[in-house]
């Protein structure tokens, strides 16, 4: 039998499209000699492949907002943060203890609220009995702090990671990278948020304090003793949690909100919309506030892709429910993210303004390279350009200041996407396609769908230089080996 893959992919979408379309391992999407494409049905519940717990109720739990980490101490330069590594009990599904890995006792961790230009230090212990590595994703920062997938902190060992917030008003995130288990740590609780605040976002009318909100979305696969499950298989995390809680209820006012949305999975792509159909508007995107808002219906995001959205709960009368839900290969669990429910009015000042930021003007690229995305089907291992991640290998060099137009194309029909550390980047074009414009603003994740090739243009002239890393941030994948190291020199 062959099969295009593109047949495969349209095929899978005939079958309700979730039997191994983000799955990690080929062997999902094939029959028993690993070769042929399976037969296309509807995917067996994962439930039933792997006996997990069943979905817990929707909309049973209130949706907690993380706390926000407090310093230890505070000079008129720098805040400083003890955050702990450390394993903890916690209650995901009502009434059941499940041990997660952690960043200060919280799953998931605390956020932390950063200044542009003033500095923060985050002193790390690792009580785990695996070296771990914190990786501040977005992150304007120096080799020595960014938290590469071989710089480890041990078992017992601690460390101090400084970020000087060299950049604009942002939704970052923390999350563990050390090699070959980056995936299992996150996976099992080890992110954060991390969110960067400056003078020009603080002077916008934005929704701010209180209806300015975290929603970190994620899905998991929980066994029937509350365990976690992992085995790098997307079959198997059929229940989605919003900042820890399972498809929670969260009660707005009828005015308008920020929602920060992180889509914080190791491997399931979303798009999110409201229930109503109605429109929000999108305001920033992975590196800060886009030019002008974006009014949209939908916004897809990819693992480790922000998008920060303005919606005005105002239309709706006290007693609505609005669920935020997901239309990208929705299996029944997956559909509905969470709920939002108008209990009261409240005054709003609040508005979108037409202009948020001014963006760097784009520059003319002098190089272009090549990326080509695949997971090896006989090793399962990741490859970028073929080859799976060699911390002693060079595989990308480029020179401080050049800009480069980099190609990125997905050879499979799994979903991948692409994370570059240190720099931001304008998506081009996906498929010779212009992007939206949520995805027209500063980036540094890039959905790559199956069949498609996107272009991007990224400048290196952020103030560093030294060793970074690009990756596939379908966090398995790079787990696998889908990980090259990127080399920034000043010549
Ligand atoms: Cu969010 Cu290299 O990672
Ligand atoms: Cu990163
Ligand atoms: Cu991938």
């Amino acid at each position: 039998m062959t099969s295009t893959r593109r047949e495969i992919l349209a095929l899978m979408a005939a079958a309700g499209g979730s039997l191994a379309v983000t799955g990690a391992l080929y062997a999902r999407g094939l029959g028993d000699d690993g070769q042929s494409p399976v037969a296309l049905q509807p995917a067996p519940a994962a439930e039933t492949v792997t006996q997990l717990a069943p979905i817990a109720a929707k909309f049973a739990a209130a949706m907690p907002i993380p706390a926000t980490l407090r310093p230890t101490s505070t000079t008129s330069t720098t805040d400083y943060y003890t955050l702990p590594v450390v394993p903890a009990s916690v209650e995901i599904l009502p009434g059941v203890l499940t041990s997660v890995l952690t960043y200060g006792g919280s799953f998931p961790g605390p956020t932390i609220r950063a200044r542009a230009g003033r500095r923060t230090v985050v002193k790390q212990l690792n009580s785990l009995t695996s070296g771990t590595s914190m990786h501040l994703h977005g992150a304007v920062v120096d080799e020595a702090n960014d938290g590469g997938p071989m710089d480890l902190v041990q078992p017992g060992a601690s460390r101090n990671y400084t970020y000087l917030n060299p950049q604009a008003a942002s939704t970052l995130w923390y999350h563990d990278h050390a090699h070959h288990v980056e995936a299992e740590h996150v996976y099992r609780g080890m992110s954060g948020l991390y969110l960067i605040t400056d003078d020009n976002e603080a002077a916008l009318p934005l929704p701010k304090g209180q209806y300015d909100v975290p929603i970190m979305v994620r899905d998991i696969g929980l066994n029937p003793d509350g365990s976690l499950f992992f085995d790098h298989q997307f079959d198997t995390r059929p229940q989605i949690l919003v900042n820890g809680k399972p498809q929670p209820y969260f009660q707005v006012a009828a005015r308008k909100y920020r929602l920060r949305v992180l889509n914080a999975s190791n491997l399931r792509p979303f798009e999110f919309r409201l229930s109503s159909g109605h429109e929000f508007t999108q305001i920033a995107s992975d590196r800060g506030l886009l030019a002008e808002p974006f009014v949209t219906t939908s916004l897809p995001l990819s693992p480790g892709e922000r998008g920060d959205i303005i919606v005005d709960f105002s239309r709706y009368p006290v007693g609505t429910s609005i669920v935020l839900e997901n239309t990208l290969f929705p299996q029944d669990s997956t559909k509905e993210i969470m709920r939002f429910d108008v209990v009261r009015t409240a005054y709003d000042a609040s508005s979108v303004p037409a202009r948020l930021a001014t963006l760097p003007a784009p520059l003319s690229p002098t190089v272009t390279r090549t990326f080509e995305l695949d997971m090896d089907e006989t090793t399962g291992t990741g490859r970028i350009n073929g080859l799976s991640y060699d911390e002693n290998r060079a595989d990308t060099t480029v020179r401080w200041g050049d800009t480069e137009v980099w190609e990125i194309k997905n050879l499979d029909f799994i979903p991948h996407n692409f994370h570059i550390h240190l720099v931001d980047f304008r998506v081009l074009d996906i498929n010779g396609v212009a992007p939206r414009a949520g995805e027209a603003g500063l980036k540094d994740t890039v959905r790559v769908m199956p069949n498609e090739t996107v272009r991007i243009l990224v400048t290196f002239n952020f103030p560093y230089a030294g060793r970074y890393y690009y990756h596939c941030h379908l966090i398995d994948h790079s787990s696998m080996g889908m990980m090259a190291n990127l080399d920034i020199v000043r010549s």
